[in-house]
């Protein structure tokens, strides 16, 4: 069927603009992610039914940032498998302590996964985003992981009550098992590929801050 192999080809296009981007880094734990992508890249690409929720907003918005921002074959194949992602929100956390305004703008995609469009096993490929000026509150979970932020500036922390350290898009970040970490858009949304290389199905859990209204108060120091 002539749908099925366009989705084919858009997603293994998708994959391999992602895999070559991650080729960019050298940095802690893109060996790692980028091995899991080779293991599993080669699968089948099963049909899924798309959803979309009202966070995807934040995704095309990126987009058209990264277009802007001299990324316009990433955000093109991005842009291209758009009506065919599954995006969901991703809830283990208690609603009163994850916040009302990240639990309904925020948003990710499985590209490669148990419920990925490929298959793989105890290995995560995704898409993940969140609206502008909006604290991801500080959380860890067994799961290692790699984001690479196309957008920016994001301030981060990697320990409870310390101030947001702001760095522009392209410098990805690699949490080891269990490593807190929080952080935060600026004046555009957050959008990145993310990869987990084990203990996928284990729950995030939050890590409980005093400082969260500070620090979703505060101004990114600089715009891009
Ligand atoms: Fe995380």
């Amino acid at each position: 069927m002539a749908v099925v192999q366009n989705l084919e080809q858009i997603i293994r296009t998708l994959i391999a603009a992602l895999d070559d981007y991650l080729g960019r880094f050298n940095g802690p734990g893109v060996a790692d992610v980028r091995a899991g992508v080779a293991r599993f890249r080669d699968g089948p690409v099963r049909e899924k039914a798309p959803n979309r929720i009202k966070a995807v907003d934040h995704v095309d918005t990126a987009l058209s940032w990264m277009t802007a921002h001299g990324e316009e074959a990433l955000a093109g194949a991005i842009r291209a498998a758009m009506p065919y992602l599954d995006w969901r929100a991703y809830d283990p956390y208690p609603r009163e302590i994850i916040g009302e305004t990240y639990a309904t703008n925020h948003c990710a995609t499985i590209l490669i996964g148990e419920y990925g469009l490929i298959q793989a096993e105890d290995f995560d490929l995704g898409l993940f985003g969140f609206g502008p000026n909006i604290l991801y509150r500080d959380h860890k979970h067994a799961a290692p992981e790699l984001y690479a932020p196309f957008t920016g500036p994001n301030g981060w922390r990697f320990k409870a009550g310390e101030a947001l350290d702001w760095r522009p898009a392209h410098q990805p970040v690699w949490n080891e098992a269990w490593a807190p970490h929080a952080f935060r858009s600026g004046n555009q949304p957050f959008l990145c590929v993310y990869g987990w290389t084990g203990n996928v199905s284990v729950p995030a859990e939050m890590i409980l801050c005093d400082d969260w209204s500070a620090l979703e108060a505060e101004t990114a120091p600089f715009s891009a």
